[in-house]
């Protein structure tokens, strides 16, 4: 077997807690949403079937309005391993009975995963198809409440693009793009602060400061101080940013659930899909920036867009765009301050650019390389049509993942491998990676 494919099964089963798979064995050791999406897609590799249970075991999570909740906890993990744990987010009456969630979102890869798992399950026979099929006709209204969700509470005028009230609901969580509205947020007090992570992750310039963590800490608390309600948060929460890498993600996951809708035997629903994402895709488009040649957040609060150069501004290519405007960020990506940067170890996509004064080589979010992230954007060139881009982002990343193994992200430079060992989502993706025929 391919040396590559058995370290990521390993990391899988080693991760496995029989329905659903932490994200590592120590730095994350519940289910978190986005990584359950693309660790369905690697368990899909395996067994279809246990990939649909990855994404029930996080569905028992979802809120009676639809949202899916960023971490659903493991009770069973001892008190302070994870910060903040499951007493901390004030969820008791939001969550389903029984379910122990935390009070915000992540991005909504899940109709992705899921259009993805039957997609492997077409190859597998037509047991496989029908047991797969019949499961989407139950998952299906759960995403489609859970997309009504983030079109309603989280974008409540039809702009086409989504808010988000943390950084973390970004899922890319000390991104540069976050700096200028996080820097506006002003914590009352600083109380003692609990960072468990550090202690799995010995340099802490792999990890948000203090400073970033003492704000996502008092946005949470803010969260809990408005019982969650999201009207309220909407008009007052002191971060507020319409993501545009989100907005992507959702519009790529409605095109998705436009297939699956009819799968679950309602196809009338398909065609408000498609309005959904064409809205998004409208919205990413008029969020263009011609100097920075980038797709820009916007900070809902100023109402300023946000000037940086980050992965974030390649959401078009995400979501799928104008063949003018897809070739002109393929030449960006693949160019001198992203992929093609002077002395990286693997030409891969930075997640923040090499010439961005706030481009850290080691720091989490703030510039390192991220495998899900290149499969996203692999994703979407290969839908577009860049084949040869998309392969050459694909054959280089598998070329990476053979050195790194299944780590959490990569230093660029010197090609080390960062952040948490054993990563499940990283498995994923190289166990879809390598099931992909060029
Ligand atoms: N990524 C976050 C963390 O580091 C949470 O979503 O804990």
């Amino acid at each position: 077997m391919d040396e590559l494919a058995k370290r990521a099964i390993e990391v899988l089963y080693g991760n496995d807690r029989g329905t659903w798979t932490r994200p590592s064995p120590r730095l994350y050791p519940h289910q978190w949403s986005w990584d359950a999406g693309f660790v369905a897609m690697g368990w899909a590799q395996l067994d279809p079937m246990r990939a649909i249970a990855e994404l029930w075991s996080l569905l028992r999570g979802q809120w009676s309005t639809g949202m899916i909740p960023q971490i659903v906890f493991d009770l069973n993990v001892a008190r302070g391993v994870y910060e903040p744990g499951p007493n901390s987010w004030g969820t008791v009456r939001h969550a389903p009975p029984g379910a122990a969630t935390s009070g915000i979102c992540q991005p909504p890869i899940h109709a992705i995963a899921l259009a993805r798992v039957r997609e492997v399950a077409s190859t597998r026979g037509s047991a496989t198809l029908r047991e797969v099929d019949g499961a989407i006709v139950d998952l299906y209204p759960r995403l489609e409440r859970w997309h009504r969700w983030l079109r309603t509470a989280r974008d409540p005028d039809g702009t086409g693009l989504i808010t988000i009230l943390h950084p973390w609901e970004s899922g890319l969580d000390n991104s540069p793009r976050w700096d200028r509205p996080l820097s506006a947020v002003e914590p009352d007090e600083v109380d003692d602060l609990p960072r468990p992570d550090l202690t799995y992750v010995t340099d802490p310039g792999e990890r948000p400061t203090n400073g970033e963590y003492q704000r996502y800490r008092y946005l949470v608390d803010r969260l809990v101080a408005v019982d969650h309600d999201q009207e309220k948060a909407m008009a007052n929460h002191p971060f507020r940013v319409a993501d545009v890498f989100f907005s992507a993600i959702l519009a790529a996951a409605d095109d998705a659930l436009e297939e699956l809708a009819a799968i679950a035997g309602r196809p009338e629903a398909a065609a408000a899909h498609r309005e959904d994402a064409d809205r998004t895709r409208a919205a990413l488009d008029a969020a263009w920036d011609d100097e920075l040649q980038a797709c820009l957040d916007q900070d809902r609060i100023t109402g300023r867009a946000i000037r940086s150069d980050t992965i974030g501004g390649f959401a078009p290519l995400v979501s799928g765009c104008a063949l003018d405007r897809s070739a002109v960020l393929v030449d960006r990506l693949l160019g001198p301050t992203y992929a093609g940067a002077d002395g990286l170890a693997w030409p891969l996509p930075l997640t923040t650019a090499v010439t961005d004064p706030r481009f850290d080589k080691k720091g989490y979010w703030r510039g390192p390389q991220w495998p899900p992230i290149t499969w996203l954007l692999w994703r979407g060139l290969r839908r577009a049509g860049h084949h040869r881009t998309a392969d050459h982002l694909r054959s280089t990343a598998i070329e990476q993942l053979r050195d790194t193994g299944c780590t959490e992200y990569v230093e660029p430079f010197s090609g080390d491998a960062l952040g948490s060992p054993s990563q499940s989502w990283t498995a994923a993706v190289a166990l879809d990676w390598l099931s992909v025929d060029p």
